[in-house]
C-alpha cells in the first residue's frame, strides 16, 4: 500500500519549490515510514538546485529530517512505531569504508544518496502517477512523509524526550560535519590553537567543539560581523573579519603557527592562506564545497619539513548512531547550544526560509511540517 504526503518538488535554479501530493512507494524489509515533523535546509539542498551537485532534477530534496516513526519494516531494529527520530546520509553498509565505521566515505555514497532512487535503482516516491526523484541523503525530507533506511535513522534517546524535534532536525548533517571534524577527523586537543574560516553552521559547529575539546585560542574568520559576534558568543576567543587581512592578525596571535585550520570557505585563496598558517604537525581539515576547477596550491618542503596534514573531511567522520547520540548529549548539557543558529519557517514558506539562508540572515533555517503530537 502506498503512502500520500505532501511534497516540495525541485525543479532547478530560480524556480520556486513546489508543494504538491506525491505517493510513498511500500516500504522494504530494511526502511522505515517517517511522519516528518520537520526539517533544515542546508547549502547541499541549494547546491543541487543549481546543477552543482550530480543530482537528477526534478526531486525532493531535504536531508536534515526529523519525526515520528509511522512503520518499519520486517528487518527494521534501530527504530519502532512512535519513536522519535533523526535522520542522516545513507550508506552501503558492505564496502571497505563501511567496514571499518567510515560510513561518510561509503564506496557507493552515489547510489545511496544521490540516485533519485534506491541504490537497486526503484523509486520511493511517485508523483502524478509517474517515478518522482527522491531518496536525497536517503530520505527526500522536505515533505510531510518520507522512507528513510535502518542505516540512517537514529532514535531519540528517552533522556532527550523534551528536547523538540523541530530543534534536533539540523543534527545530522551540516552540525555533525563542523563538530565531528574537530572531534573525529582532527582529533583537535587541547591547549592547541584552532583557526576555523567561514561561520556557518558547520563552522560555528566547529567552534563549539572545539570549546568542548579544549583548544585554544579558538579564532574565527569570517567576512559577515554579525556572525562572527555570534562566534564570540559560541566559543571563539577572537574574531577577525576576512576582508582585513586575518591571516597577519593571526601571526601575530600564534607567531609559531596553529594546532588545527578548518576551512570551511570552499574559497582556494582562504584554504592557501590557512595551510600557511599551521605550525609543525598542524593540521588543515577541509570541508567547504568548491569551483570544481580548483587546484590547490602548497609548497612541498613546507608540507612534508613540518609533517603537515592536509585532509578531506565528508560529514565529520561520524558513525551515524554513535556520534549523534553524544552530540544529542552534548547539546542537553548545554555545550553545543546550536539552538542559537535556528530560525523557524513553515513548510509552505520554504522559499522565504530558502532566501533567508542565501542573504546570510538566518544560520540555519529549519522548515516545521507539523506539531510533534
Ligand atoms: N564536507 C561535508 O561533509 C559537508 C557537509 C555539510 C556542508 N558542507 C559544505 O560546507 C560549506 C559550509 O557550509 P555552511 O552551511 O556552514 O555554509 P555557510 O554559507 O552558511 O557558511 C560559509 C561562511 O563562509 C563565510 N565566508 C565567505 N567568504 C569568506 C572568506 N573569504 N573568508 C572567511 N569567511 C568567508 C560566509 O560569510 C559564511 O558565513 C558549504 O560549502 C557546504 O556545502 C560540506
Ligand atoms: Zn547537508
Ligand atoms: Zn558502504
Amino acid at each position: 500500500m502506498t503512502t500520500r504526503a505532501q511534497a516540495a518538488i525541485c525543479r532547478g535554479k530560480d524556480q520556486p519549490f513546489a508543494i504538491q501530493t506525491v505517493e510513498l512507494d511500500e516500504l522494504r524489509a530494511d526502511e522505515l515510514r517517517i511522519r516528518i515533523v520537520a526539517c533544515g535546509i542546508c547549502h547541499t539542498d541549494l547546491a543541487v538546485r543549481d546543477g552543482q551537485l550530480p543530482v537528477p532534477l526534478p526531486v525532493v530534496l531535504g536531508h536534515e529530517g526529523a519525526g515520528i516513526v509511522e512503520a518499519v519494516g520486517a528487518e527494521v531494529t534501530v527504530a519502532k512505531p512512535g519513536d522519535r527520530v533523526v535522520m542522516s546520509f545513507n550508506s552501503c553498509g558492505h564496502c571497505p569504508s563501511c567496514d571499518v565505521d567510515a560510513p561518510t566515505y561509503c564506496y557507493n555514497f552515489f547510489p545511496e544518496n544521490w540516485a533519485g532512487t534506491r541504490a537497486d535503482g526503484t523509486p520511493t516516491m511517485f508523483a502524478d502517477g509517474a517515478a518522482m526523484n527522491a531518496n536525497f541523503f536517503g530520505q527526500s525530507a522536505f515533505a510531510t512523509h518520507a522512507i528513510a533506511h535502518q542505516r540512517n535513522v537514529v532514535r531519540v534517546p528517552d533522556r532527550a524526550a523534551h528536547l523538540p524535534l523541530e530543534q534536533l532536525a539540523p543534527i545530522g548533517c551540516g552540525l555533525m560535519t563542523g563538530a565531528g571534524a574537530v572531534l573525529r577527523s582532527m582529533k583537535v586537543r587541547a591547549g592547541l590553537p584552532i583557526v576555523v574560516f567561514g561561520t556557518g553552521t558547520v563552522g560555528m559547529a566547529a567552534i563549539m567543539a572545539a570549546k568542548v575539546a579544549g583548544a585554544d585560542p579558538i579564532i574565527a574568520v569570517d567576512v559577515n560581523d554579525d556572525r562572527l559576534a555570534l562566534a564570540r558568543e559560541l566559543g571563539a576567543t577572537h574574531a577577525f573579519n576576512g576582508k582585513a587581512d586575518a591571516p597577519a592578525k593571526i601571526r601575530d596571535l600564534c607567531p609559531t603557527g596553529v594546532g588545527y585550520a578548518f576551512d570551511t570557505t570552499g574559497i582556494k585563496r582562504v584554504i592557501e592562506d590557512a595551510f600557511g598558517l599551521l605550525a609543525p604537525k598542524g593540521v588543515l581539515g577541509i570541508v567547504g564545497a568548491s569551483d570544481p576547477a580548483d587546484k590547490l596550491v602548497f609548497n612541498e618542503s613546507q608540507f612534508m619539513g613540518g609533517g603537515r596534514t592536509v585532509k578531506g573531511i565528508l560529514g565529520g567522520d561520524s558513525d551515524v548512531g554513535p556520534f549523534l547520540t553524544e552530540l544529542i548529549d552534548l547539546h542537553l548539557a548545554g555545550r553545543f547550544p546550536f539552538e542559537r543558529l535556528i530560525g523557524y519557517f513553515d513548510f509552505a514558506d520554504i522559499d522565504a526560509a530558502i532566501a533567508a539562508s542565501e542573504s546570510g540572515q538566518v544560520v540555519k533555517p529549519v522548515l516545521r511540517m507539523a506539531a510533534e503530537g
